[in-house]
């Protein structure tokens, strides 16, 4: 890829998160097939090649798959990129002929590598293009700002970024449109909010993480990631999920607590069976991991991570996955 000699870029290494909890997690093995669908800049692949297992590293974002590249060339076939959302690993697998795999691991959002270059757009810190498209393609964050409605731009950032003062931005946005760059959009949230130096966080955070998610459906393609990894993993298959606020920690929790039989059961009206519902297609559902001081010390960005692990069971999946009923 090519970044624009005007574009403020830093290029600090994208430090893997709970790199050690998530290999113990997943236990990878010679011999094994595992799927990392968060390429980013290889941290959790590496790691897997190392154990001597196969991965199928997937990623949207083009640029990841391009830096993978000299990685995967190094690896004597061990290495596959696969240039597509997660949500989409059990056709993509398939197409490549695979049906089962032994570990399953996603690192939900977005890689130093993507906020550091401002001209993603991603940045509220480095001023850039109002653009926030990990693969590229589809709505950009300017169409959004610009386009839609004071109402919907409202909802998201309420929604996704559980902002209180969502209604007071909407209509500072709304009024200061059209919109093109990241530092534009920061400077009128904080001027809608109070922003005073010496804040401990900055007020843009949330308005800009509410967009991101928005603008990729970071949320739906977590649901669905769930439900493809229940898809293509084998009988004691593992899954390792870390994630990076309350919003995606909650959807990985009710999907763990739901497969592995832990809620409660529907109505009591039921024959006891259905009532319980399908066979729980996980076990071993591990309680949350989050960092400790030695690696948030180092790595700032491990203080919001929280990993769940989980092993597959052979019970039939739950779903069909990418939409189709099992
Ligand atoms: C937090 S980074 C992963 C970092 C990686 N674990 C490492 O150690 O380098 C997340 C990466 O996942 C990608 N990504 C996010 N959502 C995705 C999805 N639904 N499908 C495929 N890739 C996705 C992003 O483009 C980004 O490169």
């Amino acid at each position: 890829m090519s970044v624009s000699a005007s574009t403020p870029t830093t290029r600090a290494p994208h430090i893997p998160v709970l790199l050690d909890e998530v290999i113990a997690g997943l236990v990878p093995a010679e011999g094994e097939i595992h799927v990392d669908g968060t390429f980013g800049a290889g941290g959790y692949t590496k790691a897997i090649l190392e154990k001597g297992a196969a991965v199928f590293a997937f990623d949207r974002d083009p640029d990841a798959i391009v830096e993978g590249e000299a990685l995967a060339a190094a690896c004597g076939g061990r290495l596959t990129l696969v240039p597509e959302r997660f949500s989409r690993m059990r056709q993509a697998l398939a197409d490549r002929g695979v049906d089962a795999v032994d570990g399953v691991t996603l690192d939900i959002g977005v890689s130093s590598m993507q906020l550091d270059r401002a001209d993603r757009g991603f940045s509220f810190q480095a001023d850039g293009p109002l653009d926030m498209r990990m693969s590229r393609e589809g709505e950009s964050a300017a169409d959004f700002v610009n386009e839609a409605s004071e109402e919907a731009i409202a909802d998201v950032i309420y929604r996704y970024g559980e902002e209180p003062k969502s209604r007071r931005i909407a209509r500072a946005i709304v009024a200061a449109r059209p919109l093109s760059r990241t530092g534009e959009l920061a400077e009128i949230v904080r001027k809608a909010l109070g922003w005073h130096q010496g804040m401990k966080k900055d007020p843009a955070t949330r308005t800009f993480q509410a967009i991101r998610i928005y603008l990729n459906e970071e949320l739906q393609e977590l649901e669905d990631g769930l439900e493809a990894a229940e898809q293509v993993l084998a009988p004691g298959g593992r899954l390792a999920v870390v994630t990076f606020h309350s919003l995606e920690d909650r959807v990985v929790k009710r999907f763990l607590k739901e497969r592995s039989g832990a809620t409660p059961a529907g109505s009591r009206h039921l024959p006891e069976r259905a009532a319980r519902g399908p066979a729980p297609s996980f076990e071993n559902v591990a309680k949350p991991v989050r960092a400790g001081e030695a690696e948030t010390n180092i790595n700032p960005r491990a203080r919001s991570a929280t990993m769940r692990v989980a092993r597959r069971t052979a019970a039939s999946p739950w779903t069909g996955g990418e939409g189709k009923p099992a």
